[in-house]
Parts: structure tokens; sequence; C-alpha cells
């Protein structure tokens, strides 16, 4: 596996890949788990070369956030990448990407201030920069987002059609732990007991989708008033707890029947302690 920091060799060398091979590319933020390496393994389907990158990227983070905090396990990680048979891992500093004078910056729009970025003022943006930038960086065919972190899945999917971006995104499944709980880097953070208060996240958004089920004619509201106690109840503290519809992310209204709704879709977002966890579920009865 080829470790480069540099933007420019490692542009050279996708560059000189491309000439024979499609290319895969699986952008992170490091600390790697098996949702990464799920993500990794698709990549691996569906192209010759499988580039990665590891970039904790200050752009998308406030600065009360944890940004220095996040956690960095550099050499597990490569061990992991390595285990799956990568062809390369971009590893570039902040100097790397953000050079002195750097200065240009992706704006995603009103869907970036809904859900997510109503409480993270400027995060997609950063994301889409980076996103951008590390396109252009391993001119990737394919590249592979998961499911987990939809609205930056959906951003991201809107960025390459705004941009004419010659890359195919490609969602991937949220994958789970054995309790049911999302994987993120962030589970490093709980507790024991604010592990056991996580699980309720996939109970409810179960419920969600069997409540869709079961009694369709039930407004929006409705649906969301029962559910936040559950949340509540276990000691979680919502964030948000909300309903969209369309691909954009549109926010349904509380009035509305939800099986009046195109591509329902619920998204919540709570502290367990000061660990912020996400998830989300489609409500449509297609999926
Ligand atoms: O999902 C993440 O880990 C990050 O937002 C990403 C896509 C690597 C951009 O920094």
């Amino acid at each position: 596996m080829l470790i480069l920091n540099s933007p420019e060799v490692t542009q050279e060398t996708c560059l000189r890949w491309k000439r024979e091979a499609t290319l895969a590319f699986v952008p992170t933020m490091g600390c790697l788990h098996e949702g990464h390496l799920a993500l990794v393994k698709k990549a691996k389907e569906l192209a010759s070369r499988v580039v990665v990158s590891i970039f904790v990227n200050p752009l998308q983070f406030a600065p009360h956030e944890d940004f220095e905090k996040y956690p960095r396990v550099f050499n597990e990680d490569c061990e992991k990448l390595k285990s799956l048979d990568v062809d390369l891992l971009f590893h570039p500093t902040v100097n790397d990407l953000y050079p002195e004078g750097f200065s240009s910056k992706v704006s995603v729009g009103d869907i970036g201030n809904r859900l997510c970025g109503a409480f993270r003022p400027n995060h997609f943006d950063g994301v889409a920069t980076v996103v951008l930038k590390l396109f252009e960086i391993t001119s990737c065919d394919f590249a592979i987002f998961g499911e987990k972190d939809y609205q930056q899945l959906t951003i991201i999917q809107q960025l390459t059609r705004d941009f004419n971006l010659p890359v195919c995104v490609v969602p991937h499944p949220t994958i789970r732990a054995e309790d049911d709980v999302a994987l993120s880097s962030r589970n490093l953070y709980l507790s024991n007991l604010e592990r056991v208060a996580a699980r309720q996240i996939p109970r409810v958004l179960n419920l969600s989708r069997q409540e869709a089920f079961n009694d369709p004619a039930q407004t929006v509201e409705q649906l969301l008033v029962k559910l936040r106690p559950l949340l509540t109840e276990q000691g979680l503290k919502v964030q948000y707890l909300e309903i969209t519809q369309t691909r954009q992310l549109t926010p349904a209204d509380p009035l509305a029947s939800l099986k009046t709704l195109i591509l329902p879709h619920l998204f919540l977002a709570v502290y367990a302690g000061s660990t912020r966890l996400i998830d989300n579920i489609s409500l449509s009865i297609e999926r």
C-alpha cells in the first residue's frame, strides 16, 4: 500500500493508474471501524484500484467542536487498510490541503442549513469543499459514502450534479453493531451507561418504520410526538427529530399524513452524555 501525503504526487499517481484502471475512492477521517471497512470492500468490488483518504478536515468543525479531540490512530488504521489490500492511502496534513493563501469554498445552499446543518453552521460547506478537492486529487470513478451520514451523502450527490463531476457516488447501507447501534468513530467516547441508552436509537427508528406501515394515515406530528419521549426517557437529549420528504430532504409538513409524503425519511441527532449521535431511516414502503 502506497502512503502519500502530497496532493500533487497523489494526483499524478491516480492519473497514471487511470490510464489502465478504474478507481474507487473512500474518504474518511480515520479511526476506522467495520463501517469504513465495508465501504472499502465495496470499493474493491467496483474498481481495479482503491484509494482511501484519512484527513480530519478542520473546515467542517466549529470552534467548540471536537477537532482537536477527534480520535487519531494512524498506525492502526494503516494495518486495517493494508489487510484489505488498499492501493493508496492519501494522508495529507492540514497545510498540504489548505496551504497559506487557500481561499475558495463550496457553498452547498439551503440543504446544508437543515437537520444537522441547523446546529452545525458551515459544516456541510466544509465537507463539500474537502470532498471536491479529494475528488479532483484522486480522479476517482466511484466514491463510496455511508448512509449513516445520509444528509452528507445527499449533499455530495448534489455537488457532483451541480459541478458535473465525473464521479459515481455510491451509497452504502449503515453498518450496525450487534446491539444495532450504528457504527461511528464517536462511539468510542460513550460510557457503558451511555452505550446502553444509545441502543434506544435503533429501537426508535425501527418503531417509526413499523408505525409508518401500520398507521400511514397518522400525521408527521403525531408520529414524532410518540417517538420523542422514547428517546428522552432513556436519558438521551434530543437535538432534533424530523421527517423529511423528497430527494432534497425537504421538511415534511407536520400536519401531512405519512402516506402522502414522497420518499419520507426520519432523521435524528441526540446527545448521550456529551457525545452527539446521529442516525436515520427511510419510511418509504419500497425500502
Ligand atoms: O464522513 C466523513 O468522515 C467526512 O465528513 C468526510 C466525507 C471524510 C469529509 O471530511
